[in-house]
């Protein structure tokens, strides 16, 4: 595995200010979300507060993804497309992944958003995932094994009944959309790279109700769904190691 990238000050600032502008985005998306829309519509407010705000989509196009953002629906894990055919419905929860360049630099980040009012169970698996995301940042200080991150995720989540997602990983960000070092959200053999201040890369974990087992849609090539047909839940945050933790670039 080629060496996790140490960011200079400069691009550390850059990435800082495209983070900010892909929490705007994932704001207004709070903003507009509701019953009755579909996924293009939220494809539409992320495509234009982003253009707004200075900013260029990077999932648009990216190895021929055919939309600005992913919106990831109920039992869909990851890499959903927006489409006008698809509604949300009170209950559901989707998952909308964005990812920012400003100035040739990347953030990249998700939230999870309930529709209305959602089911305990749903409601608890959102809740849980987003915990895992938040309890494994303890481990995030230079001297520190990448490994600690997954061990965390994987522990939490299965105290609480739910899977993690063990071959979906986070990754490098910033100067390019996906660089190294990959990002474990389970507990693995190899401890994985010390971090070092100056790094910085996504943690975002995926965790499933059921199984944690997926396949890609064949027809699109991009959706991941869970073999099951289970709930499967998502939180992403670009997170940057420093001298004495880390900072959270966008969340
Ligand atoms: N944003 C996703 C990630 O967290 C990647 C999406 S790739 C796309 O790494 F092409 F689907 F946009
Ligand atoms: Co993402
Ligand atoms: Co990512």
């Amino acid at each position: 595995m080629a060496k996790p990238i140490i960011k200079t000050p400069e691009q550390i600032e850059k990435i800082r200010y495209a983070g900010m502008i892909n929490n705007r985005i994932l704001d207004a998306v709070g903003e507009m979300i509701r019953p009755g829309i579909s996924t293009e519509e939220i494809n539409r407010v992320v495509h234009e507060k982003t253009l707004e705000l200075g900013g260029i989509p990077a999932p648009l196009n990216f190895e021929g993804f055919p939309k600005s953002v992913c919106t990831s629906v109920n039992d869909v894990v990851c890499h959903g497309i927006p489409s006008e055919d698809e509604i949300l419905m009170e209950g559901d929860i989707v998952n909308v992944d964005v990812t920012t360049i400003v100035d040739e630099y990347y953030a990249d980040a998700s939230r999870m958003y309930g529709i209305g009012k959602v089911s305990p169970e749903a409601e608890k698996l959102v809740k849980v995932t987003k915990e895992c995301l938040d309890l494994s940042l303890q481990a995030v200080r230079p001297g520190n094994y990448m490994g600690k991150i997954g061990e965390i995720i994987q522990e939490h989540a299965e105290k609480n009944g739910f899977q993690v997602v063990p071959d979906i990983c986070g990754h490098g960000v910033g100067v390019d959309f996906h660089e190294e070092p990959l990002v474990f959200h389970v507990k693995r053999r190899q401890k994985g790279p010390k971090l070092e201040a100056g790094m910085i890369f996504t943690i975002e974990p995926m965790i499933n109700q059921g199984s944690s087992d997926w396949f890609i849609d064949e027809e699109d090539g991009w959706t991941v769904w869970t073999e099951d047909g289970g709930l499967s839940a998502q939180w992403e945050y670009t997170v940057l190691v420093t001298e004495d933790g880390y900072e959270i670039l966008a969340d």
